[in-house]
């Protein structure tokens, strides 16, 4: 039996370690600019990021859940001529997720409709928001969860059909594409988090709206400065939500080592997946372009917290993401469910996300394999 190892859920240490020198200039050359509001930082990330997702406009805002929010209240003035959507305007989404999607919705004014997920890939089912649709239905807002892609061809079908928008959750899969086009960029926009847990993460709150759409991104940057067109003279209800000029530094840093990093997570996979493909009675995550932002595993309902418990004794940072759907959270009583939601139910109660990042090493990799497979010969043989 190996040694025990601490293995924390997040260590941003390593990283920090390789691109010091490059992050560190970054913010010296800020201070040396001192140009904090939507200065040379922010502005050049914004194009590199743009040219990166080949995406005609970027803004870059304060946060995913602002980048959300400020989407959805910009497709409300475009699409409706109003401020905000109104209680009777839906919009479709998945309950297994992080708060901010639906409470962005709930903030826009419209009403959240959760629909159930694909039990494999933990995304929304688009069989399913097809069945969700009525006159009210303004649009859909798939999560690309976990780093791995939603749906979009059907997704994208249903929403033309149906003459629905589509925001892109892409919180968690900056960098992970699509049929040849990078996420955020399939929809009418998407919306991206730099949280510091994030494939590209900022060492604080950062996030960014992607479109090809003019119109909406003319929109959404007067919403990030205050709803102005003019200096003191505001023609919405905005917001202060600029991506803040530190934050960009440290970003830009960062960004050349995307790929590299995704590609990195992708590796670590691998090796989970090798190591853990024969036990029976756990789903492992696997698909073409999945970049592993985390990477979840499911087990039995009844096991589940015995292994996380199992694991973290062992020093493991094992954690649940997410243990309760939206629907079961009494800031979302007032949302619509339509049909079941047996499978995010079941996932809420089943999944377990392993560490991951560019920089784990393969002895911690390996002992984590070690720990799962000890755990599952000791409940039953290797049925667990
Ligand atoms: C799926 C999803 N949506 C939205 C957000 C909100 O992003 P932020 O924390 O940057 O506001 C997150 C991040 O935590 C997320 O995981």
């Amino acid at each position: 039996m190996s040694k025990k190892i601490n293995i924390p859920s997040l260590d941003l240490k390593r990283e920090y370690a390789f691109l010091k020198k490059g992050i560190n200039r970054q913010i010296k050359d800020c201070l040396g600019s001192q140009q904090w509001i939507l200065g040379t930082q922010v502005k050049e990330l914004e194009s590199k990021v743009s040219k990166y997702l080949k995406a005609k406009y970027t803004i870059g805002v304060a946060s995913g859940t602002d980048a959300l929010l400020l989407s959805l209240r910009s497709l409300a003035i475009q699409i409706k001529n109003k401020e905000y959507f109104n209680g009777d305007d839906e919009i479709i989404t998945t309950p297994f997720t992080f708060v901010a999607t639906a409470e962005a919705i709930v903030r826009s004014g419209a009403k959240p409709v959760f629909v159930d997920i694909n039990p494999k890939s933990f995304n929304i089912n688009p069989e399913n928001i097809k069945r969700a649709i009525n006159k009210n239905t303004v649009g859909i807002i798939p999560v690309h969860l976990f780093g791995r892609s939603s749906e979009m061809n059907e997704i994208s079908q249903i929403a033309k059909e149906n003459n629905l928008f589509i925001l892109e959750d892409v919180a968690q899969a900056f960098g992970a594409g699509f049929n040849g086009k990078k996420l955020g960029t399939i929809g009418n926009c998407g919306a991206f988090s730099f949280f510091p847990s994030k494939t590209l993460g900022s060492y604080g709150d950062a996030g960014l709206i992607a479109t090809n759409d003019e119109q909406l991104a003319s929109i959404a940057k007067i919403l990030r400065v205050h709803g102005q067109t003019a200096q003191y003279n505001a023609k919405y209800i905005g917001y202060n939500s600029r991506l803040d000029s530190m934050q960009a530094a440290i970003l830009l840093a960062k960004f050349k080592y995307v790929d590299k990093f995704n590609g990195l997570r992708q590796k670590v996979a691998r090796k989970y997946h090798n190591g853990l493909k024969d036990i029976k009675g756990i789903q492992l995550p696997n698909s073409y372009g999945h970049i592993y932002n985390l990477y979840t595993i499911k087990t039995k309902a009844d096991t589940r917290d015995k292994m996380l418990k199992f694991l973290n004794d062992a020093g493991i940072g094992a954690r649940i993401y997410y243990p309760f759907g939206l629907n079961k959270m009494e800031a979302f009583r007032t949302a619509k469910i339509s049909g079941n939601l047996d499978n995010a139910d079941k996932a809420a109660k089943s999944v377990l996300s392993l560490p991951i990042n560019p920089f784990l090493k393969d002895k911690e990799i390996d002992y984590i394999i070690e720990k799962i497979r000890v755990f599952s010969k000791e409940r039953a043989g290797s049925a667990i």
